[in-house]
Parts: structure tokens; C-alpha cells; sequence
């Protein structure tokens, strides 16, 4: 059936001769210069272009030179969906095969950069080969609930990490020429009511957590295009949100590139062009773009408003439509072994007692139990999902690198897609058990079925199946030696088990080469190097936004506000299973020689690092920062400043830099409506994980002044904290006091009681300790002393009574 949306038989499609013409002799695109070529366009015209032109593809207008651009998902290798219109989005069906990297759950525990960006280089380079211009990734939303479904599809829970591996990729895809979609912007957390649900977040949080990886990415590494989110913040959805589409990422970050709807995110498209969003994806059939037209004819949408998004259009078409150039099957072998490669660094070794791993191949049988051996997870489902191009398996890898050891298989228990999905569980559990104790060695692969995380829900619980943990104990008695190997997206909790076995192995999903990087880590031909980028929980009801995911009634309220992750595992004082950042290596690491050189724009922080075991490994050395005791704002115990990876031979050592801005230790002030670096000693910390300090020195950093003025609202407390406001009053108060004890300064009861009055009150109620004439006199010496020359006309605050 043809679709309505199909422009006539002649319009050039992406792949079509005249598509590659028309960008073959594009301009290099200035986004931000208004494009001569809307003047020859229709309203109609210009109002159809903001909407796409298939499933994955936007609309071209040949008489005006402007070419359609193919998009696709995702975030680890292309979903190359094709674009027909009978093969929907609920579909999500992968036509053609591309190559599955590890998603991002597993490339976020690399913590490495470079890979990253290689990874992104080889997605870039299959797109150009089928003619996409644009790639709908990465996502960098925060992991705030271990719950939500499409966590693996999602670097961390910490934003500096989202960030770094978020812009590799985004780098790594531009750098070949093809564009990035920075998605999905912002806040969108869960699967549970995601296309309505409003993320209601304090400012704080706003900006420090959930902003922080996009407004990084967008200044330093600018993607061509953001998508956003389904799911409103603060009650205003995204596709309408103009403070968020407009005024943060364009008027406060300088975003340049076009904003594009989530699929289906669009509610109101005359409401979402004047918030800012450009293009709907994908098209209603027409209908939206009779509205545009309408309004715009109707006088209800300003015809510049159009304009502006047309010009953004025009100009993303002309740097992204692009002729397929080349053949993507040719890629596909050295793509595997780049796949191969990346997963080798995502593995984490959580636990290795008594050394059990390496597994040594001249030590008889190995018994390898677990239907995910043989029928491997390495990926989530939903649109990210990729027709991998091949798949290796972890059983027949372990048995390719076995050498002298004896490799038997036993399934254990059965999976819905394995090749028995049917088998008896009793016998599956005994035969497994009887290969157990008949082996030397015991490697478990256990994790979470397929059906159990996806795009479009969140998970329930964070247990593996109950079958799988009563497999592990019977093994477990039969045979002590035991390597549990997991492969799961959502982090899984390993309390109620891991004390029982020596050795346990994080795989995540590990792309279509995960297996051959599991045999290599487990017979030691790789030396595991992966950090985890999320904390494993003791128990789900320990996490820090626990009582307030999912929320109800469409509106989910953040009220663990900062503390998102080991912020709060930390600040909470909770004992964790694994903490942030931790991994294990077949060799150590020893850290000394912390120095930190202080300029006016930031630090740069040195630190040595020695392999002190017997074998090369690589070091992924994290920098945190403790902020000043004296501190008056809520901060977490420790943030994550930076990171740099480096690989030591045995017995090397080298100093490693990280660098951060000085603007980074800013907490977001909603008092001072903007970012404030306090003043005080912060504690420097070199670190093999959150909680394994290693070596930490203090640093004095000078604080920014205060902008905010004080008025005699504001309470005592908050004339106290204040720079300049606080000096001032005290000795106001000395002054009038005189020889005599000051009734308030030196009674610290009172003086207690006090700090939450506003200082009107104080001076109604203590009649003869101050003055209103003399609290007005102080206004105007604080307006002059945070912005000079401002005087007595200053007296009307700026900033917001009360708040950090
Ligand atoms: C997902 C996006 C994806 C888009 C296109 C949406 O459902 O949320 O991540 O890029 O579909 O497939």
C-alpha cells in the first residue's frame, strides 16, 4: 500500500542517484545561518519538512536542493530497519545484519575513552556504507533506579562517566562523517508511564545529575542532532518543554543542531515548534503538518517560528544525506574482532578468592553448567536491538581456548529461547550437579532471561530467577571451585549467593563477540579490566530513590534529589555488594604520589601507579573529590571528578594526569540562580573505587563570590552563611552591644533557636539588639559589597528567599 506520506515518484530519496547528487555538491553546513532556500518553499512545504518522511527517514524537496536524510538506531551497532511503512515501529524488527558492539551498560564498566570512540568509528563507518547520515544515539540518561528497563542501555549512574563515554561516542560517529542524535533529552529514567510520566526534580539535581552528561557533551562535543525524551520534567513534557529545549540547550549550552521528537513523544506539534523541537518523528500521516500550516495561516504559530526550525532542517539535511558508499559486509569481519576487543575491557572480575581464576588449562575437567553458556545474552530488546552479524558463543570459545583441559557442558536449567525450552527442571538440575562434582572446576553462567528487561518496562525486582539461585547452591555443595559468570543489563544483586563461591565474573551484555572476550578472561588470555559503572545493591530497598520509583498518577517525584547512586549508598552509610567503580584484575595495582597542580581554570591531578603482581593488567584510576567539611550545602560524601585508564607491564609504574575545570566542584545554587564553587579545603582522592581510597591530599580552592543580596527576609542563618552579609551583621551586632555581652552572639541557645528567624522578626521581638533602620543600612552594604556600585537602590533581593 503506498504510504500517504510518499512524496512523488521523483523526489529523491536518501539512496537515490538524485539524494547523491544534491549532497554531493552541498554547501558545508552552517547551522545557525538562515537558509536562502526557505524563501522558495511553500508554507505547506515548510511545514511538512518538520515532520519525518517514513519510519526512519526525513522528507527531501527537490526543487529547493534538499535531500532526505536515513537515520537509524542505535546506540551499539546499527538497527537497520529499512524504512517501510508497513514494517511500523512496534515492529522493531532488524532487516539487514550490522555488527552488535557491547551496549553501553557494558561499555560504560571499559571506563575507556578511546575505545569508545573506536567503537563509534566502526558504527559510523556501516552507517555511511548503507547511507545513513545520523544515528539515534548514544543515550546518556542517568541510571537512577537498578529498576529501570532499559538500563543497559545506558552508560551509569554517575554523570562524569555517561559524559566521557557518551561524547567518545558521539566524537567517534562525527569524526567519520556521520551524526550523532544525543538522546533522550533529559530525565527520562524509567519505562513505567514513560511516554507521560513528569519527572518532577528540584533544581539542584536538575542540573547536577540529570543535565550534567548532556549540557557536557553538547558544549565540547557537539552532536548534529538531541532527541527528546517522552516523559516530561517538572509537569511540562519534554516535546513542549521550552525552557529545556530552548533557553538551557540552545540559550545557556549554544546547541546548534536540531532537536527531533522521540518517536511518537509529540503531543501538540504547533506547542512543540515554538518550544523549540524541529522535526517530528516519525510522521502522522499529514495530519500534524495540516496543523502547522493552519496554525500559521491562522495567525496562532509565528511564521518565523517556522522559518527558524526550517533553516535548522535544511542545514541538517545538507550535512547528513549521504549515498550509501560502500559495501557494509566487507566491515563486518574486522568489526567482529573490534567487537571482540571491546568486550574484553567490560568484563568485571567481582571476586577472585584464593585466585581461582585464571582457570588453569592444564587442570583437568572443567565443568561449564548454565543454558547462557550455550545460549548467550548480548543485548537488550526494544529499538536498540541489532541483527547481529554473528555470534560467538561463550561454551564453544571456552572449548577453543580449553588446551589441555577437558571442557563438559551441562544446561542446568532451561531458557525460553534455548534449544530445549520444554526440558524437565529436576533433570536438568541433577545432571548438571552429578557434571559438578565429577569436574575440578565449576564455571556457572547464570543470569537474567530475555524476557526480563526491555525497552517499554521496568523490572520488578533485581533477584536472578530463583531456579538459577537454587542451582548454584546445590552446584556450590557438590563442588566448591566455582566461577559464576553473569550476563544481565540491569545490575543484579548477589548478596543472597556470592559468599558461596570464590570467584564471580560481571559479563553484562557483551555484544556479539562477549563470549570469546568470557572464554579470554576466564582462561587468562585476557587480564579483566572492566569497573563498574553502578553500584550493586545489597538489597533493591537500600537504593536511594526506592520509595519514589516509579510514582503514580504520572508524576514521579526525585526526592532523593543529589543523592542518586553511591551519593547516596554513600551518604546513607549503606553497606553495598559491589561498590561504584569496582573491579578486579589478575594483578594489582599500588597508588602513591598524589599531587595536585591548582590553576585559575582548574587542576591537573597526578598520581603514580605500579603494577605490583606478576602480569600485565590495565588501572582505571578515578579521581574523587570530598568537599570542604565546613561545607553548608547537602553534598555527597564523594564525587567522581575524572578517570584515565593505563596498562602496566608487571612491575611498571607511570604517572597518570586527570584534569578537571575548577567549575566542575560547583554545586548548582538556587539562591545565586547559577553554578557557586564554595571556598574551603577539599580532599583530593585517588581511588580504585568509591570505597578504596588510596591515596588523597587536601586542597585549599578559593570560593566565588556570592551574587546573591540578603534582605531582612532572610533569616539569621542565611545572613550567617552568607560571605559578605554574615561579617557585616556580626559586626553590626558587636558594634551596638558595645562592652556588653551580646545578648545574641554570646548566647549560643538563643543564638540557635535564632538562625531559622528572619532577621525582621529578631529585630521586632529583641527590641534594642538591632534596629529595621539599621537592618535596611545592611541590605544596601550587602548590595554594594556582592555587586559594587549597586548602593542603596539594591534593596530589592535578587536572589530567592532561602534554599542552597
Ligand atoms: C526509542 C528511541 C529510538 C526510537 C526510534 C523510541 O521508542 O525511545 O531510543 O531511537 O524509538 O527507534
Amino acid at each position: 500500500m503506498p504510504h500517504p506520506d510518499l512524496p512523488p515518484a521523483d523526489s529523491p530519496t536518501a539512496d537515490s542517484p538524485a539524494a547523491a547528487a544534491l549532497s554531493a555538491e552541498s554547501p558545508s553546513a552552517d547551522p545557525t545561518a538562515a537558509d536562502p532556500t526557505a524563501a522558495e518553499l511553500t508554507l505547506a512545504e515548510k511545514a511538512s519538512l518538520t515532520s519525518g518522511l517514513g519510519q526512519m527517514t526525513t522528507k527531501a524537496i527537490a526543487h529547493a536542493g534538499i535531500p532526505s536524510v536515513t537515520m537509524s538506531d542505535g546506540p551499539h551497532g546499527l538497527r537497520l530497519q529499512g524504512d517501510d511503512p508497513e514494517n511500523g515501529q512496534l515492529a522493531l524488527r532488524a532487516v539487514a545484519p550490522a555488527t552488535c558492539f557491547p551496549p553501553a551498560v557494558a561499555l560504560g564498566s571499559s571506563w575507556d575513552v578511546g575505545l569508545a570512540h573506536r567503537v563509534a568509528g566502526a558504527i559510523a563507518a556501516e552507517a555511511a556504507a548503507h547511507g545513513i547520515g545520523v544515528v539515534l544515539g548514544p543515550g546518556v540518561n542517568l541510571k537512577r533506579s537498578p529498576l529501570c528497563g532499559r538500563n543497559f542501555e545506558y552508560f551509569s549512574e554517575d554523570p562524569v562517566v555517561s559524559a566521557e563515554l557518551g561524547g567518545a561516542m558521539v566524537r567517534g560517529l562525527q569524526d567519520a562523517g556521520v551524526g550523532a542524535t544525543l538522546k533522550h533529552y533529559a530525565a527520562n529514567n524509567q519505562e513505567t508511564d514513560r511516554m507521560r510520566v513528569s519527572a518532577d526534580i528540584d533544581e539542584r539535581p536538575l542540573r547536577e545529575i540529570y543535565l550534567r552528561a548532556f549540557e557536557r557533551i553538547v558544549r565540547r562535543d557537539r552532536p548534529w542532532a538531541v532527541m527528546c525524551a517522552y516523559n516530561g520534567v517538572n509537569g511540562v513534557p519534554l516535546s513542549e518543554n521550552t525552557r529545556l529545549l530552548t533557553d538551557v540547550l540552545r540559550g545557556e549550552w549554544g546547541f546548534d543542531g536540531l532537536v527531533m521528537s522521540d518517536w511518537g513523544a509529540v503531543r501538540n506539534r504547533v506547542a512543540a515548534l515554538r518550544a523549540g523541537l524541529d522535526l517530528e518523528m516519525p510522521p502522522t500521516a499529514g495530519r500534524t503538518d495540516r496543523e502547522v500550516e493552519a496554525a500559521v495561516d491562522g495567525g496562532e504559530l509565528d511564521a518565523e517560528v517556522l522559518n527558524r526550525s526550517v533553516a535548522r532542517l535544511i542545514a541538517f539535511a545538507r550535512r547528513s544525506a549521504r549515498p550509501a558508499s560502500g559495501d557494509a559486509d566487507a566491515l563486518h569481519a574486522r568489526h567482529h574482532r573490534l567487537a571482540g576487543e571491546a568486550a574484553d575491557n567490560c568484563v568485571v572480575l567481582l571476586k577472585n578468592d584464593g585466585a581461582l581464576l585464571p582457570l588453569d588449562p592444564a587442570a583437568g575437567t572443567v565443568a561449564v553448567i548454565g543454558e547462557l553458556a550455550r545460549t548467550p545474552r548480548y543485548q537488550g530488546g526494544g529499538s536498540s536491538q541489532v541483527n547481529a552479524t554473528r555470534v560467538d558463543v561463550p561454551l564453544d570459545c571456552l572449548r577453543g581456548l580449553a588446551d589441555g583441559a577437558v571442557v563438559e557442558f551441562a544446561p542446568g536449567y532451561a531458557l525460553p529461547d534455548g534449544p530445549d525450552p520444554e526440558a524437565d527442571p529436576a533433570a536438568l538440575a541433577e545432571d548438571a550437579v552429578r557434571l559438578a562434582a565429577g569436574s575440578d572446576t565449576v564455571v556457572l553462567f547464570l543470569g537474567l532471561p530475555r524476557q526480563d528487561e526491555s525497552e517499554g518496562y521496568d523490572r520488578d525486582h533485581i533477584d536472578l530467577p530463583e531456579a538459577q539461585v537454587a542451582l548454584l547452591r546445590r552446584v556450590v555443595a557438590a563442588n566448591p571451585r566455582v566461577a559464576v559468570v553473569l550476563s544481565n543489563g540491569g545490575v543484579v544483586r548477589t548478596a543472597p549467593w556470592d559468599h558461596d563461591v570464590p570467584a564471580l565474573v560481571e559479563g553484562w551484555l557483551l555484544g556479539q563477540a562477549g563470549g570469546g572476550a568470557l572464554a579470554r578472561v576466564l582462561f587468562g588470555a585476557v587480564n579483566p579490566s572492566g569497573k563498574l559503572a553502578e553500584t550493586v545493591p545489597v538489597r533493591l530497598e537500600d537504593g536511594p530513590s526506592f520509595l519514589s520509583f516509579p510514582g503514580a498518577k504520572g508524576h514521579v517525584r526525585y526526592g532523593e534529589g543529589v543523592f542518586v547512586g553511591y551519593r547516596g549508598y554513600d551518604a546513607a552509610r549503606r553497606d553495598v555488594g559491589y561498590p561504584f567503580g569496582h573491579g578486579l584484575s589478575y594483578t594489582t595495582f599500588a597508588y602513591r604520589d598524589l599531587v595536585v597542580d591548582t590553576t585559575p581554570e582548574g587542576f591537573a591531578v597526578h598520581v603514580t601507579v605500579a603494577n605490583t603482581g606478576g602480569r600485565a593488567g590495565r588501572e582505571v584510576v578515578q579521581i574523587y573529590t570530598a568537599p570542604p567539611a565546613a561545607s553548608r550545602v547537602e553534598r555527597a560524601v564523594r564525587e567522581l571528578r575524572g578517570f584515565a585508564s593505563v596498562t602496566l607491564g608487571a612491575g611498571e609504574s607511570r604517572t597518570v594526569t586527570v584534569e578537571f575545570a575548577r567549575a566542575d566542584l560547583a554545586y548548582h545554587s538556587v539562591r545565586d540562580d547559577g553554578w557557586r564553587v564554595e571556598g574551603g579545603t577539599y580532599r583530593f582522592e585517588a581511588a580504585a573505587s568509591s570505597r578504596d581510597v588510596r591515596v588523597a591530599v587536601d586542597v585549599e580552592v578559593a570560593g566565588d563570590a556570592p551574587r546573591a543580596r540578603l534582605t531582612a527576609r532572610h533569616t539569621l542563618g542565611e545572613w550567617l552563611d552568607h560571605p559578605v552579609g554574615g561579617p557585616l551583621l556580626m559586626a553590626r551586632l558587636a558594634a551596638l552591644s558595645g562592652d556588653r555581652p551580646s545578648p545574641l552572639a554570646d548566647n549560643p541557645m538563643l543564638l540557635r533557636a535564632a538562625v531559622g528567624v528572619p532577621v525582621e522578626v529578631i529585630a521586632d521581638f529583641a527590641q534594642g539588639l538591632i534596629s529595621q533602620e539599621a537592618l535596611r543600612e545592611l541590605e544596601a552594604e550587602v548590595a554594594a559589597g556582592v555587586e559594587p556600585g549597586a548602593g542603596a537602590a539594591g534593596n530589592a533581593a535578587s536572589g530567592n528567599v532561602g534554599g542552597a
